[in-house]
């Protein structure tokens, strides 16, 4: 088996200290790279340091063509990433198929938004003693970005943080997840076809015990973290100083209102939420974990989700008609194992699911789920789904709001009004009406509150987290 070159300030590397990539379904090798030396790491930084005021005056023509081309070749090998992302991650063929499909996505978006990425005029003869003054805010990189990405996206994830700072000209030095470098290093192999200059991109395995020096280093003055919580927290304590952008768990919840009562209607709701908790195995962090149902909906609603989750193909996740894979590790299986063990010792009862095999969880339904209960107050990431009744649509949007995180909510109404009191009560990132809290699109910002993070991904939110604005004011003119 060949080992995988990774990508230091552009150019193919490698080093003794090599990675075995396994599948999550069944263990075997499904490829191998390398962990860069320090030595190797240092050189990525200070190229990206180097690099960074020519990288900075790239004309948008050119970062464009750059992102254009990334995801014209993703388009024309889309067939082997997916199978790549099915290899590494586990997830299923289909969703991968979808991942590629976002990525290419992802990187048209920042192609066009680095095209219209601008600034602002703003007139300030609105003061008589400022007559003949007007500002131009443009917005410029904040510096080298350093990207740390998280398995259960390989490449779409490494695409919102690698696509906006192309976008803007800032360097990067990517640190993907050590359980799924491979896409990462399939997309640095795409990046160096590219005119971009040296250094403007780095893509670097680097065990997770040594990820403290990069955030550390003075050089990258942007983190953009996904990943847990305590991780992502732990960062931010690090550097208090530099621009940090965290986007961590969460424990998402659809609420099904009163007015979403016909048979139709709770039929797509229960197809919804049963395909969007299991999804990549539950392993995103806006996969639905919560469920709060009108309670006189609920005889009708909870034995259709039951018969969606039931309906569900669980297997290898290379076959074409599999929709629930294996999770990352059998370990991460086992804590999910643990966890429903904790709420059915509660007084919690498995509807559906609740089983085992190495590192594949039944996609699973509980009710009757105890107050503080792991399932319910922290991020499962794996397919298990608590539902519930609540008195009214009100007592729905408190129990959304009674989690320590705040990703995305789902909320299943067709009451406009209903829609405007959720998203201005809602203490989340997003609102999601007559749908799953799961539904992203690429280019919209994304992100939380609460325990979910901070800052904002979606291509121009990302853009103008990673730069600032600066104001340049004329003066004398005849506006
Ligand atoms: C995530 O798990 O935070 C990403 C979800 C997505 O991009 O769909």
């Amino acid at each position: 088996m060949q080992t995988t070159p990774f990508f230091v300030a552009g150019q193919k590397s490698t080093s003794d200290d090599v990675v075995e990539v396994r599948h999550p379904y069944d263990g075997r090798a499904v490829g191998r790279t390398a962990n860069a030396t320090p030595e190797q790491v240092e050189r990525a930084v200070a190229a990206a340091s180097a690099v960074a005021a020519e990288a900075a005056a790239l004309p948008a023509a050119a970062r464009a063509a750059a992102l254009d081309h990334v995801s014209r070749r993703l388009a024309e090998r889309a067939d082997e990433v997916a199978r790549l992302i099915t290899a590494e991650n586990g997830k299923p063929l289909k969703w991968a198929r979808v991942e590629v499909t976002r990525g290419i996505s992802t990187f048209r978006w920042a192609a066009e938004e680095a095209r219209r990425f601008s600034g602002d005029l703003q007139r300030l003869d609105t003061d008589p003693a400022a007559a003949g003054r007007i500002a131009v805010v443009r917005r410029f990189p904040r510096g080298p970005v350093l990207g740390i990405s998280p398995f259960n996206f390989p490449l779409n994830l490494v695409a919102h943080k690698v696509a906006p700072a192309l976008a803007v000209g800032a360097p990067i030095v990517v640190k993907p997840a050590p359980a799924t470098p491979l896409t990462a290093l399939l997309l640095g192999s795409i990046l160096a076809e590219t005119d971009l200059p040296p250094g403007m991109f780095s893509v670097l395995p680097v065990p997770n015990d040594r990820a403290a020096d990069l955030v550390a280093d003075p050089r990258l003055p942007v983190v953009s973290f996904t990943g847990s919580g305590p991780v992502g927290f732990g960062i931010r304590d690090q550097v208090p100083r530099k621009h940090v952008t965290l986007e961590l768990g969460g424990n998402a919840a659809a609420l099904i209102c009163g007015d979403w009562s016909s048979l139709e209607d709770l039929d797509w709701a229960a197809q919804r939420i049963a395909t969007f908790s299991n999804y990549q195995a539950g392993q995103s962090c806006i996969a639905v974990q919560r469920v709060y149902v009108h309670e006189f909906l609920e005889d009708a609603f909870v034995p259709r989700l039951v018969a969606a989750v039931e309906a569900l193909k669980t297997g290898d996740p290379s076959g074409e008609a599999v929709d629930v894979g294996p999770m990352i590790s059998e370990d991460a299986a086992k804590r999910v194992e643990s966890w429903v063990e904790e709420a059915v010792a509660g007084g919690a009862t498995v509807v559906t699911g609740g089983r085992r095999t190495g590192a594949t969880y039944l996609p699973t339904v509980l009710t009757g789920v105890p107050a503080g209960a792991k399932v319910l107050t922290e991020e499962v990431f794996g397919p298990v789904l608590a539902v519930a009744r609540v008195a009214d649509d009100a007592a729905g949007l408190a129990a959304v709001n009674d989690s320590a995180y705040g990703l995305q909510a789902g909320v299943f109404t067709h009451s406009l009004q209903t829609a405007f009191t959720a998203h201005r009560t809602l203490q989340v990132g997003g609102v999601i009406v007559g749908d799953v809290p799961s539904y992203r699109a690429d280019q919209m910002p994304y992100g939380g509150v609460k325990g979910s993070g901070a800052g904002r991904e979606g291509l121009r939110s990302a853009m103008d987290d990673y730069t600032e604005p600066r104001v340049m004011v004329l003066t004398g003119l005849d506006l």
